[in-house]
């Protein structure tokens, strides 16, 4: 076997971690379209528990979906091996994802961000190159118990959306997910920057709907989200997505310059 490309990096993870970006590849169609629903969990770290919590999700939508964990650590693959279920496997190996069909979606979550920011670009190319034609590559970042989180969705064809998904309960201000910006964006949060001006803007509109709040945060959020809208960002969905804490836009919205 070739060596796997990447490096091995720290196993930090957390039951129920992954949930907010589960349930939104969940809602996406490309499971339901698919021939073949194969899914790599890359990176599940040092434990099976979100490759599993994966699995379950989106057995919802797709009964038959069979995730593949892969991590570039052996001896995180050895200890998963007792983990391996109906529609659950685990294997060694990186970013080439060595599995033998290809997959129709890829979850790396909390991968990249132990990588630098010029790593991103090939390893992006790598992992897509690798999709199902119509396959979903999520890439992103979570807080340690998965309440501020947000990700990127690519294509074969390269990056489509940017989302961002908070638990508002408490939720003081949404550029707190600044610090939970997937490595491509993460170190452009600065005036002059796409991503800052998002992040401006939605401090601005949360505090405007500050008044809703008496309504429940997800009713501030809503409307939070419409003024974002109506301020021209290429805002997704509807309401319904909305309600969770969820924005997402086209990734043309916060995309740096390519240098
Ligand atoms: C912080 S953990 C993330 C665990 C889990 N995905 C989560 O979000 O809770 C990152 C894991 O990614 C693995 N990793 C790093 N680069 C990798 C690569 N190129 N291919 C496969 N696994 C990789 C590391 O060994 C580590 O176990």
């Amino acid at each position: 076997m070739a060596k796997p490309v990447g490096r091995i990096t720290r196993g930090t993870t957390g039951t129920n971690r992954l949930r907010r970006i589960d349930r939104w590849i969940a809602a996406q169609p490309v499971l339901r379209r698919t021939d073949d629903p194969l899914v790599v969990d890359l990176g599940y770290g040092a434990s099976a528990t979100t490759t599993l919590e994966l699995r379950d999700r989106l057995a919802r939508v797709r009964a038959d979906v069979q995730v593949v964990g892969i991590e570039i650590d052996p001896q995180r693959v050895r200890d998963a091996a007792a983990a391996t279920r109906d529609g659950v496997t685990f294997q060694l190996g990186g970013f080439e994802i060595p599995t033998a069909r290809r997959p129709a979606v890829i979850r790396a979550l909390n991968v990249l961000r132990q990588y630098e920011e010029s790593e991103v670009a090939g390893a992006w190319t790598t992992m897509i190159g690798r999709l199902q034609p119509g396959g979903l590559l999520v890439e992103g970042t979570c807080s340690e118990l998965g309440r501020v989180a947000s990700w990127v969705a690519l294509d074969p064809a390269g990056p489509r959306t940017f989302t961002i998904s908070l638990r508002l309960t408490d939720l003081a201000e949404p550029s707190i997910v600044a610090e939970r910006l997937p490595k491509a964006l993460i170190h452009r949060n600065v005036p002059g920057e796409r991503i800052h001006a998002l992040l401006a803007e939605l401090d601005r509109q949360w505090a405007i709907a500050a008044p809703l709040a008496v309504y429940g945060a997800s009713q501030r959020w809503v409307a939070t989200v419409e003024a974002m809208r109506s301020a021209g960002w290429p805002v997704h969905d509807g309401r319904t997505r909305w309600r969770l804490g969820e924005l997402t836009l086209d990734w043309a919205a916060v995309a740096p310059p390519v240098e």
